[in-house]
């Protein structure tokens, strides 16, 4: 386990915390790989009915880490991050999230995933991927479009305009906003009915809400085949510097 992703246990949810403050807990393939060995566990883990992710003092995360975006063009094979993406989607228990700040990138699509979500109303969420030359991953080109329709998912995607709590909760995003000192609370208790239900049950109807995950999975391998070509790309390449530069002045 990475300390940069806390584990903790409570009852029967597993709750992983990102805690990399001082970078806003900007996710790093380390970070990914926690994540996904606390998946794993709770896959395995028979006393775990539900999965809770959250952030810190006020940020959930800033999305993937730039720096690792840059460094990604020396390191070939399946990434951390492509393989969170992907156990993300196949993930078999449920997923909640409780959302403070900034939701940004991976940060707001992985909401797509998750069961339910919580936010508190400084939750800020943005798919920047067309600012920085990259295209949209987990799903979200398949998955923005059929939550919001085409025109918001347009607004969101295309123009990657951010968005507030309360326009996540009209769009669907978001189950409902709480406030913050009451939002893990809230989120956790969630969490924990949904790990009390009867378990089989509960299991295949989040199977049946779902649906097929054949579409899902081929628009994945699709993104993923276009965003390792553009992550690569001089275009990205700059804007990835250009942000990083922009930090260090
Ligand atoms: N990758 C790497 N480092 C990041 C980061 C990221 N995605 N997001 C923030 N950081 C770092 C900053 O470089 C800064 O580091 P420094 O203190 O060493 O200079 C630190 O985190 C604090 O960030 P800062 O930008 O000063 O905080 P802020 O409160 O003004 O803004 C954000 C917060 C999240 C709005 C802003 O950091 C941001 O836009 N981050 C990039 C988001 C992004 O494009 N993610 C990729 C999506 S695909």
């Amino acid at each position: 386990m990475s300390e940069l992703v806390a584990l903790s246990r409570d009852g029967q949810v597993l709750c992983a915390t990102l805690s990399r403050l001082e970078k806003k807990n900007a996710l790093t393939g380390a970070m990914y790989q926690a994540l996904v060995d606390a998946f794993a566990q709770a896959s395995r883990d028979e006393t775990i009915g539900a999965l809770l992710l959250r952030g810190r003092e006020g940020v959930f995360t800033a999305g993937n880490d730039i720096a690792d975006f840059l460094s990604v063009a020396g390191s070939p094979g399946a990434s951390p991050g492509t393989i969170f993406i992907r156990t993300l989607a196949s993930l078999e228990k449920p997923l909640v999230a409780a959302v403070e700040g900034p939701a940004i990138g991976i940060g707001t699509t992985l909401c797509f995933h998750c069961d339910l979500v919580y936010a508190a109303p400084s939750a800020r969420f943005q798919m920047p991927f067309v600012n920085l030359g990259l295209v949209p991953e987990a799903g979200s080109s398949l998955l923005a479009p059929q939550r919001f329709g085409y025109a918001k998912a347009a607004e969101f995607i295309l123009l990657a305009e951010g968005f507030d709590a309360a326009v996540a909760r009209d769009l669907g995003l978001v189950n409902a906003i709480v406030e913050p000192g009451e939002l893990y609370a809230h989120a956790l208790a969630k969490a924990q009915a949904l790990a009390a239900k009867p378990r089989d049950a509960l299991l295949a109807t989040r199977r049946l809400l779902r649906g097929d995950p054949a579409m899902l999975k081929a628009r994945m391998d699709e993104e993923l085949r276009l965003f390792g070509e553009a992550v690569r790309s001089p275009q990205a390449r700059a804007a990835f510097m250009a942000f990083m530069q922009k930090a260090k002045a």
